[in-house]
């Protein structure tokens, strides 16, 4: 595997490894050996898994590359562990970089003229790409070529470069940021949506034994219930109890010792987390439970807003503790009995 960014190891989300690995977190070592390596490993989202294993197949029965793909849905679903899988699959090497690595139109040239045939080129965070390096992509994809421009003004020559049949990937968190060109270069288009708990339980009793953890069922199913129906958020819970058991319980991990260390890193029976419960109360107590504005919830709390509009509304959307209309944010009842306020309208509900 090479990658584009100058590191050893591809960058993802929170499981970025910094330059010098061998001072890399263990946590986020321990999640690049926790990811499926292949559609066979790979637990959940049946569709998508269906229409990669079909594209698949019938590249490779072609001798061809897979059409380009592009995976979008909240973080920490498997939007970098898919594209990986998606190189293995095709028996090809993946380059790997990110919308804000590539600066300048000379970085994605460099990086395509350097791709052999059936490569997969995957691009994280494709809709924080640079305008001008973009435009490249739309030959790329579509024609196999770049043109490159040499010289400088009157004298200035187009000269047509002549690229192998990569894949592109691309991962975003906002489809709806992509441009109209851009989304409609790629052939295969795939939503990851969250998991469901049983899903997710698969995915802890897997990763604890890759880890040698001693799990038992209830705590399993535990641990997945308030994971928020994402996949890296089970694992890093997962870890976090291990850590707990190590210390307080010799290894081996019950129902009352994950409760508790869960409890601890302050997640919730409904999964949510600190930023969770703080959004939510945000608008109930600020905004009197909304209508309100994304930008205003997010200058109360003093966040970007793009994490609440990517990373928290999502879940909380699904839940149902939110809804989104075109004036603003509201809270809903389901939200407000959680947190244990009055449902709307303001009195005590008297059982
Ligand atoms: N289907 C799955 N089965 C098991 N583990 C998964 C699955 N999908 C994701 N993971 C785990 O979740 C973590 C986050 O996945 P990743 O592909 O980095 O998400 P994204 O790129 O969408 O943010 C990975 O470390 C991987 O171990
Ligand atoms: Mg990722």
């Amino acid at each position: 595997m090479v990658d584009a960014t100058g590191s050893k190891y591809p960058d993802g989300d929170d499981e970025e490894l910094p330059n010098q690995p061998e001072k890399a977190d263990d946590d986020i070592r321990a999640a690049w050996n926790l990811r499926p390596r292949s559609l066979a490993e790979y637990i959940g989202q049946p569709e998508v898994v269906e229409r990669l294993h079909i594209g698949v197949s019938a590249a490779r029965a072609r001798g061809d590359a897979i059409d380009h793909i592009l995976f979008h849905g909240p973080p920490g679903l498997g939007k970098t562990t898919l594209a990986h899988i998606i190189a293995v699959e095709m028996v090809t090497n993946i380059t790997h970089t990110s919308g804000p690595a590539l600066e300048r139109p000379a970085d994605i040239v460099g990086i395509l003229s350097n791709l052999a045939a059936g490569d997969v080129l995957f691009i994280d965070e494709i809709h924080r790409l640079n305008h001008s390096v973009e435009e490249y992509l739309y030959s790329a994809m579509e024609d196999f070529k770049v043109d490159f421009v040499a010289g400088k003004g009157a004298y200035a020559k187009t000269i047509p470069f002549p690229l192998k049949h990569f894949t592109l990937i691309g991962a975003t968190t906002r489809a709806g940021l992509l441009s109209a060109p851009l989304r409609d270069r790629f052939g295969i288009t795939c939503h990851l949506d969250f998991y469901a708990d049983d899903e997710l339980t698969l995915v802890i009793k897997r990763s604890a034994t890759l880890l040698k953890v001693n799990i038992d069922e209830e705590s399993a199913r535990e641990i997945a219930g308030r994971s928020r129906g994402t996949p890296r958020i089970a694992n890093r819970l997962l870890r976090r109890v291990r850590d707990y058991a190590q210390v307080k319980a010799d290894s081996n991990i019950d129902l009352e010792l994950a409760k508790h260390a869960l409890a601890q890193e302050g997640v919730d029976s409904a999964g949510l987390d600190r930023l969770d419960r703080q959004y939510l109360t945000t608008i109930l107590q600020n905004y009197d439970g909304g209508p309100v504005g994304v930008e205003a919830i997010a200058a109360t709390l003093n966040e970007d807003s793009s994490i609440l509009v990517d990373v928290v509304e999502p879940f909380l959307l699904k839940m149902g503790f939110v809804i989104r209309s075109s004036s603003g944010r509201k809270i809903t009842d389901l939200a407000r009995d959680h947190l244990g306020f009055p449902p709307t309208g303001g009195q005590v509900r008297l059982l």
